[in-house]
């Protein structure tokens, strides 16, 4: 049965564009050529397409048949390679130190107790010394109109965050404001958090 996320993606535009989210394009020199990331509900493959052009080796989940579809043609507009996953979180098996960083770019479709399982098992697949990357919206964001679930919950902080890979050496984190211009679903002004930590 077709999800709302497959509707969503179903037009011939790309949802929330073809360019990186603005986090990813900042970040990403923090990884090796070559590192091993894993991108989590990857969605039409902005993000994915962009890190495997910068020389990542790039897994990629996704629930949606419809947002892979258009991810795996723009990989092959872009003439790169990912190892596309169709995926459902929920049933992910997190394979144990597999991966040099994980990335998550409004993740936040997952209720409170898949969220928790989600930060369990990047945890878990993480490799010693392999970086989380998160980026979505602030539960400040509830005053805004520029897309994400209005569920607090789902919602992210930077406190939250910090618990949830306690232990972790953060490498930067920010909450602040800015303009969203990334394709029809994610528009003005947002509140955003960013988080980059590296487990120990
Ligand atoms: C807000 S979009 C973000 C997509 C992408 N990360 C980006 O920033 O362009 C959320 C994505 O989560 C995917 N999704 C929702 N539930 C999922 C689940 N249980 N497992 C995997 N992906 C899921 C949706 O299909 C959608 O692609």
């Amino acid at each position: 049965m077709a999800s709302d996320w497959d509707h969503r993606f179903a037009g011939t535009d790309y949802f929330y564009g073809t360019a990186p989210a603005d986090f990813v394009a900042r970040q990403a020199w923090r990884l090796a050529p070559g590192a091993r990331l894993l991108s989590l509900a990857e969605g039409e493959g902005r993000n994915a397409c962009y890190l495997a052009g910068q020389g990542a080796k790039v897994t990629a989940l996704e629930r949606s048949p419809v947002a892979l579809a258009k991810a795996r043609a723009l990989a092959a507009e872009r003439g790169v390679s990912v190892n596309w996953q169709p995926m459902d979180l929920a049933q992910y098996d997190w394979p144990k130190a597999a991966f040099d960083a994980v990335l998550g770019v409004f993740i936040q479709f997952a209720p409170a107790d898949l969220q928790a399982e989600i930060f369990a098992g990047i945890g878990r697949t993480l490799r010693p010394g392999g970086l989380v990357m998160l980026h979505g919206f602030a539960t400040r964001q509830m005053g805004y109109g520029s897309g994400g679930p209005r569920v607090p919950g789902q919602l992210y902080t930077l406190d939250r965050l910090r618990a949830a890979f306690a232990g972790y050496t953060l490498l930067h984190q920010a909450d602040f404001d800015a303009d969203l211009d990334e394709g029809a679903g994610h528009h003005g002004r947002a509140a955003l958090i960013d988080f980059v930590a590296r487990k120990p």
